[in-house]
């Protein structure tokens, strides 16, 4: 006969397999309007989560609880003007927006460019609601234009102390980071540090996003081809610094300015080419928010982050004991 003991512990390692078994975590449940591009995601201070996605006046969806999403509108309802001699169309696309909340505020960083074109800027926006329509456009922070060494696009700003950085860029000579006025949330100076850059595959680094966790600072890029429906090849990868500045190493000692990078996630199963990624330090710890497609479009995708090995895997299913937390809502 089977004590009831054993019964669960036969069930424990036959679940834990289970979760073990498969190669790859899923993109999280999340139900809803999921469709989305280059997400990043805020909290306000009454717990809502704001993402922020790629579209024509960038698109703001919200959530109570992280997984059911509900579309809300448009930062820019009345169209971006000044956006248009970088989109070289009118209205156009706006691209990877990086949010933050300071506790009574939304600063909201975003992209204008077309693709394969170094004429790209990156602009500042500002809302205490985050609602459509809500927003005052702060203007130019950086740009870039044909020649020069990389691609004013993708920006994401972290917060050092008091010390504001916006990482950005692709292609070309890669990732790079400026220091922003932490008043104006504007551009403090010209200097410009280089972070990461690849030789390989045309020097495809794009999306980049750091994250600090114990005495290292991580940064996140995708590499390869965004935006191909299932052809698209994204894969997200990370290095690690323990300056913000760099230089930053990947898990095999080899520079991100050499190429190097650890991966994260890409594709598996049918989920294909996962990143744009963001991440949000939440009540449960470090959460990667991406894009991924299938064949149906390209939709967000929620993990938590285990970071306790020095280098970020993404979380498996728990059982039993997880069942009630968010480990089952995000990485199903
Ligand atoms: C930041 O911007 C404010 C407002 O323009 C300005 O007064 C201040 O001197 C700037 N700070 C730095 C460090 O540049």
């Amino acid at each position: 006969m089977v004590s009831s003991s054993s019964f669960f512990q036969f069930l424990l390692v036959a679940l834990t397999c289970v979760g073990l078994g498969s190669a790859y975590v899923g993109p999280g449940v999340v139900s809803g309007s999921t469709g989305t591009h280059d997400p990043t995601i805020c909290k306000d201070k009454d717990g809502t989560y704001f993402l922020f996605a790629t579209a024509v006046g960038i698109s703001i969806t919200t959530s109570t609880d992280r997984t059911a999403f509900t579309y809300q509108g448009l930062v820019w309802p009345n169209g971006a003007s000044w956006t248009d001699e970088y989109t070289l169309t009118s209205n156009g696309n706006l691209w990877a927006p990086e949010c933050y909340y300071d506790g009574s505020q939304f600063w909201l960083y975003y992209a204008a460019s077309s693709f394969g074109s170094q004429n790209s800027a990156i602009f500042l926006a500002t809302s205490s609601t985050g609602a459509p329509g809500s927003w005052t456009n702060k203007g130019l922070v950086t740009s870039t234009s044909t020649g020069d060494s990389y691609n004013a696009i993708d920006p994401n700003l972290y917060i050092d102390g008091s010390t504001w950085y916006l990482s950005l860029g692709s292609w070309w000579t890669g990732i790079k980071m400026i220091k922003l006025n932490s008043s104006t949330g504007l551009s403090s100076g010209s200097s410009v540090t280089s972070l990461a850059q690849r030789t390989a595959a045309s020097g495809a680094i794009e999306a980049s996003s750091i994250y600090k966790y114990g005495s290292y600072y991580y940064l996140f890029t995708s590499w390869d081809v965004c935006c191909s429906g299932t052809s698209s090849t994204y894969n997200i990868r990370v290095g690690r610094s323990t300056s913000i500045s760099g230089t930053y190493y990947d898990k095999s000692g080899v520079s991100l300015l050499s190429g190097g990078g650890t991966l994260v996630l890409e594709s598996h199963d049918a989920i294909y080419g996962p990143g744009g990624q963001d991440i949000l330090e939440d009540g449960d710890g470090p959460i990667l928010v991406y894009h991924y497609y299938t064949s149906a479009g390209s939709f967000l995708g929620i993990n938590r982050l285990d970071f306790s090995t020095g280098w970020p895997v993404r979380k498996r299913r728990k059982y039993p004991s997880g069942l009630s937390d968010h480990y089952l809502q995000v990485v199903a």
